[in-house]
């Protein structure tokens, strides 16, 4: 159980392409976090490939294991509680993260919790600044775009999401047309900087619903592109990737303003992938300075996928004690709801 009153997560993250675990002491203080990342392995097919991510994870998943105790100078005796990411995700990636955390949990006699994926993401915020409600969370990964209000722990609101793609396939696929290569989006965030929006891109659902759509956006840089092509003019690949990023991030900010000023909040957290994203990180933080609205975006490491976001969301699920049986199972498609 570990020292007094100390609680210990070990966490484990395999619902894409990176393995991870991580050691966290009371949600809050990473003691180690372990990313195996692989991007090199998936780069020549321009996507991850779901068979081969499973393997990789079986491949690493026990010498990530060892590593993430070694370096919190822990042994599974000292841990509290497994947390395991269970969804969503590639569901053969899942389960072998899941399958190990069940094996520790059922031998150790520990709990086992399972943990949503953007759970985690938002939770990322939580290692850098104590989460302060009621907060707005701007969800932005390969996988997900979400807007999530939040009254309290685990009190997750689903105010809009993408109905097609997300913003991070967004940039990735983008980034595909202009031969880019994976993912794109910290390619393209690069050579906005470099080029000017010159060129017109629509901006999809500005109603005042919180969804979001990118993929007319999408196919309007591929028409762009291919019609140049055909009339043999050039265009630059900087002002695309300057204008593509624009209509993204205008699209982004307003309705993420619009919803902290409908839910009266003081806080907005960022999380997943895209939060690396210069340009949506500049204009949140001149946003947020005008409205006097608090703006945690976790560093680069906590925001793409790593155990410990997963560790400190499960330290919550475990003082709520909110866990698992041993037959849980991998959600592809699980839903964000309130734990
Ligand atoms: O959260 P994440 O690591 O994986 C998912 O759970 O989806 O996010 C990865 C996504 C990729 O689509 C990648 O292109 C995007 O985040 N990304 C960026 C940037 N860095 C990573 N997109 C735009 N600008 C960036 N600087
Ligand atoms: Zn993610």
């Amino acid at each position: 159980m570990g020292e007094f009153g100390m609680t210990y997560i070990l966490a484990i993250e395999t619902s894409c392409d990176e393995t991870s675990v991580a050691v966290v002491k009371d949600g809050q203080t990473i003691l180690s976090n372990i990313v195996s990342s692989q991007i090199d392995v998936h780069k020549r097919f321009g996507g991850v490939v779901p068979e081969v991510a499973s393997r990789k994870h079986v491949e690493g998943i026990n010498f990530i294991l060892d590593e993430a105790l070694r370096e919190a100078n822990l042994t599974l005796d000292d841990i509290s509680a497994i947390a395991v990411t269970y969804g969503p995700g590639l569901i053969g990636a899942l389960l072998v993260g899941i399958a190990a955390a069940k094996a520790i949990a059922f031998a150790k006699e520990i709990p086992l919790i399972g943990v949503h994926h953007i759970a985690g993401h938002i939770y990322a915020n939580h290692l850098v600044k104590p989460l302060q409600f009621p907060l707005i969370a701007l969800v932005v990964s390969g996988g997900h775009t979400e807007l999530v209000y939040m009254k309290d722990h685990l009190q997750f609101e689903i105010l809009g999401q993408t109905r097609d793609d997300a913003a991070g396939e967004a940039y990735d696929k983008v980034a595909r047309v202009l031969k880019l290569p994976y993912p794109g989006g910290p390619h393209i965030d690069r050579l906005a900087k470099e080029g000017k929006p010159v060129i017109p891109l629509p901006r999809a659902l500005m109603d005042d619903s919180y969804d979001f759509s990118f993929s007319g956006l999408k196919s309007a840089v591929i028409n762009t592109m291919h019609h140049a092509e055909q009339k043999g003019t050039k265009i630059s690949q900087e002002d695309m990737a300057a204008s593509f990023q624009e209509a993204v991030v205008e699209v982004l900010v307003e309705k993420t303003m619009r919803a902290i000023k409908e839910k009266q909040v003081k806080h907005l957290i960022l999380a997943g992938g895209v939060a690396a994203n210069q340009g949506l990180r500049s204009n949140l933080q001149h946003v947020c300075k005008q409205l006097d609205v608090e703006l945690t975006i976790p560093p680069l490491a906590l925001c793409t996928d790593n155990a410990a976001m997963i560790a400190s969301a499960g330290y919550f699920y475990h003082i709520k004690r909110k866990w698992s049986t041993l037959d849980l199972n991998g959600v592809a498609g699980l839903a964000l709801t309130t734990v």
